[in-house]
This record gives structure tokens, sequence and C-alpha cells, in this order.
């Protein structure tokens, strides 16, 4: 299972650990969710879940907040209803959401709604074993655990979103979409459009969407030092790893071991995020393309900004 490169996230055997939310007064159930990928790292980075959220007449948006933890939901189908920082906005496919430490948010699903989550400093995720464990055991493990004093694994704050004002979703700071980037960088084959900055992570990673022409290919240095995760929306990507070639689809995740040999090249249009985000793409790009440098200069750029690509930008067609 640590050895998952290609993962289809339609495909039951890679779901992890499933659970859902306790039902609502009326006896819906909302949440559905699936741990794809656990935590890895001092910054537990690189959790991943895939949920799909029902409607419920009596939904309730538990708007809250927590003191710690990083939570970044990418909308992959249906439609919700998001409150934060004293707005609400409808979110479709396409829209993500960045939450910091301290944002309210809050969220209410106007019908089947599929969103994924990845996660950072987020401890929740860690106990998911051993809850499920427990959970297979009694049924009732969960609120006996609670019940018996347990400290909670993050600080949780519920607040009252009745008064939100309705906006527009780019009217929400927490939501973003590619099409609004907030840094843009266009190459020969490729479009790098930033959805989170590395200020808003406190500086452990960021997240770009890249949208790759048929025929664009990358590769990466010999035995790149950080691990990658990339998350495939649209479109074929051939991945070569250790000599062995996947192909992403939509709805596939990519993750690539640190020292892992890898490659790519788009088989179609297609769109897809670097999600592991350590490389300093944007500090990079923006000295990169500030000037002409010599192959000297580029070098000294990549290793200051742990950029670990050995070519790019060129189309093979
Ligand atoms: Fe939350």
């Amino acid at each position: 299972m640590e050895k998952r490169i290609l993962i289809d996230l339609n495909d039951k055997a890679n779901w992890l650990y499933e659970s859902t939310s306790p039902p609502t007064p009326g006896g819906t159930i909302v949440e559905e969710n699936r741990v794809i990928l656990m935590p890895e790292g001092e910054h537990r980075l690189f959790a991943f879940t895939d949920a799909v959220m029902h409607y419920a007449e009596d939904a309730y948006q538990m708007s809250h907040d927590h003191r710690s933890g990083f939570e970044t939901f990418f909308v992959d189908s249906g439609s919700m209803e998001f409150y934060s920082q004293g707005k609400v906005a409808t979110l479709k496919k396409g829209d993500l959401i960045h939450i910091q430490p301290f944002v309210t948010h809050g969220m209410v699903f106007n019908e089947d709604t599929r969103y994924r989550g990845i996660f950072q400093d987020w401890a929740v995720i860690d106990d998911f074993p051993e809850t499920y464990r427990a959970k297979a055991f009694d049924p009732d493990a969960s609120a006996k655990i609670a019940a018996s004093g347990a400290p909670a694994s993050y600080d949780f704050n519920i607040h009252d979103a009745k008064n939100y004002v309705r906006a527009e979703a780019s009217e929400i700071p927490a939501v973003r979409n590619p099409e609004r980037p907030l840094a843009q960088y266009k190459f020969d084959g490729v479009t790098l459009n930033q959805v989170v900055g590395r200020w808003e992570t406190y500086g452990v990673r960021e997240i770009w969407q890249a949208k790759l022409e048929k025929g664009f290919s990358a590769q990466w240095v010999d035995f790149p030092l950080l691990p990658e995760l990339f998350y495939v929306t649209s479109g074929k990507v051939k991945f070569t790893v250790y000599g062995e070639e996947y192909t992403a689809f939509e709805d596939c995740l990519v993750k690539i071991p640190k020292f892992a040999p890898h490659s790519i090249i788009a088989e179609t249009d297609a769109a897809m995020y670097d999600l592991g985000g350590l490389s300093m793409w944007e500090l990079f790009l923006a000295d990169y393309t500030a000037g002409t440098h010599t192959p000297e200069d580029v070098k000294s750029l990549k290793d200051k900004y742990k950029i670990q690509i050995k070519s790019f930008g060129g189309l093979q067609k």
C-alpha cells in the first residue's frame, strides 16, 4: 500500500478508511468520507480525503473555526453553499477553498456533491486508523471515546452564520479558482496558475494548477530530494516513475516518492494540481522570468528555491 503511485480516486480499492457523519435530526447522513492518503512528516502533509456530501432538508451550516491546521477542498461535482467571514456564496466544480487557522467556514450541500481535501498540520486524520478499528469493534466507539474525556484533536469553535450576506464566490477570500489565479506564468505548452500562496500555509507549501497542452513534457532531476503529489482533473498525463509508465486520467492522484526519477508527457490537453507544493515555484518563476540568465544562474535559482525540474516547457510533437 505504501508503494502506491497511481491512485484512481473512484476505485474503492484505494479507500483506506471510510466513515460517515452522524445523521441530522431528520435522519440524513450528510457526509461519506474516505481517507485516501495518510499524513506524513513534521507538517502532516500529503493527507488526502475524498468525500460525497448529500443534501439534507434540515442541514445546519456548522460554521466553525479551528486554531490549527490547514484544509484545502476541491469541489468536483454538485454545488454547495459556503459560509465564511460574514459571506455566503454558491460553489461549483472547479472552485476550491483554502482554510487557514481562525478562518470561519461552514457548508450546506444543495445536491450530491463530491469534494476532495488535502491537509496540513491536521491532527484529526492521524486518528483514523485507530478510530476505524475501534468502531469496527463497537459501532458506538466514537461516542464512548468522546464521553470518556479524550482530548479533542483540535480546537474547534462553532459560530452562528445565519446573518451572513449573499456574495459572489470571488468575494470570499478563502474561495479560489484557477480561472482567477493568484499568480500566472505561461510557457510553451503549459500555463501555471497559483491558487494557494506559501504565505497562506505558514511558509510550508504552495498549490498550483498546471494546464498542459498535448505533447508538453517535463523531466525532473535524477534523484529528487522532495516527494511530489499530483491531482489530475482533466485529460491524460503519462508519468514515468522509476522507469515504469502510469497514465493518469481525471480523478487520479499520482504520488511520487522522494528520490524517484520521474518525468511526464501530456497525452491530451490536461489539467492537474501540484499538491505537494514543497518547491518554491512562485519565487523561482518571479526571478526566472525577470531577465535572461546563464545556465549557471538558472542552476543557482533552482537550488535556492528547491526546484527539481531538469527540463521543462518543451512540446514534443
Ligand atoms: Fe473545518
